[in-house]
């Protein structure tokens, strides 16, 4: 049995009066320090279902477990610290009035237990894990950049040391150059931490870098799935194909939300990072 299992997961969403259907049966398997790369255009349901695994939304029908627990039921706390979700802006899911040291300290002390000097010293650890230097513990979220916030966004998902981490297109809002290295960083750290990721991304070269098996959705069906090489090198469907053919998939939704210095898209010159940015933003 796998780590997380799926089947038959349905979700629609009540929208107005009309019925729209996110998931409409989805199958899916991760095991321990795997990683599967949920690919798709945009609205094929993939945001989804990582909120279903995450425990973020309830599913409308099927079966999710997780290590042999019922995902669709009442979460304890030893799921809640079991599963952590990372997100595109890491600016949105950080508290601005918070410094790093509370933002980590916060799921240490709530699903962990721990607190005081344990807690501080795990979180020096955590900073250290994801390459930020400790002076990062005093500051806000508002006087990094967004590839630290990035990093802070990782430290505090992994803080609780989940054995799944649910990952919702956390590159794509950092600048190209910042991209490469957080997802080395992702990788990295799994072989540490022998987390699973379920990780959701728009762009076919990051699948690559870190993806074992991937799964193709269209209009919430799984459409494809298989090894990365198999799947990305000789695609069985002509929906898979038309989207490697597309990439980078444009994201309308993905431009409109997006913060003003946070990205940098084809045509904008990235913001100039500080020295201490290009020092530590790696
Ligand atoms: N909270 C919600 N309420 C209503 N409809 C939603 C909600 N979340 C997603 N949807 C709809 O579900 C479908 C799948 O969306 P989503 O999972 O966000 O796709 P993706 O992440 O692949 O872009 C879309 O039609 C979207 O409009
Ligand atoms: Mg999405």
């Amino acid at each position: 049995m796998a780590l997380l299992e799926l089947r038959d997961v349905t979700k629609t969403f009540s929208v107005r009066g009309r019925t729209v259907h996110a998931l409409r049966g989805v199958d899916l398997d991760l095991d321990t320090a795997r990683t599967l790369a949920l690919v798709g255009e945009s609205g094929s349901g993939k945001s989804t279902l990582g909120r279903v695994v995450a425990g973020l939304h309830g599913a409308t029908s099927g079966t999710a477990t997780f290590g042999g627990f019922d995902l669709l039921g009442s979460w304890d706390r030893e799921r809640r610290r079991s599963v952590q979700m990372v997100f595109q802006h890491p600016y949105q899911s950080l508290d601005p009035r918070w410094t790093v040291d509370r933002i980590l300290r916060e799921p240490l002390a709530r699903l962990s237990g721990t607190r005081g000097a344990a807690a501080g010293t795990r979180v020096a650890e955590l900073l250290d894990l994801v390459g930020l230097p400790a002076t990062m513990r005093t500051r806000l979220p508002g006087e990094l950049s967004g590839g630290q916030q990035q990093r802070v966004a990782i430290a505090r998902a992994l803080a609780p040391a989940p054995d799944l981490v649910v990952l919702d297109e956390p590159t794509s809002g950092l600048d190209q150059s910042v991209r490469g290295r957080v997802v080395a960083l992702l990788r990295d750290l799994q072989q540490s931490t022998q987390a699973a990721y379920l990780f959701i991304t728009h762009d076919i070269s990051v699948v690559r870098q870190i993806a074992d098996e991937v799964v193709v959705m269209h209009q919430g069906l799984v459409v494809e799935r298989g090894g990365t090489a198999a799947v990305l090198d000789t695609p069985r469907e002509d929906y898979t194909r038309a989207l490697l053919a597309a990439v980078p998939v444009a994201d309308p939704r993905r431009r409109a939300r997006r913060l003003p210095g946070s990205t940098s898209g084809p045509g904008t010159t990235p913001a100039p990072a500080t020295p201490h940015d290009e020092e530590i933003a790696r």
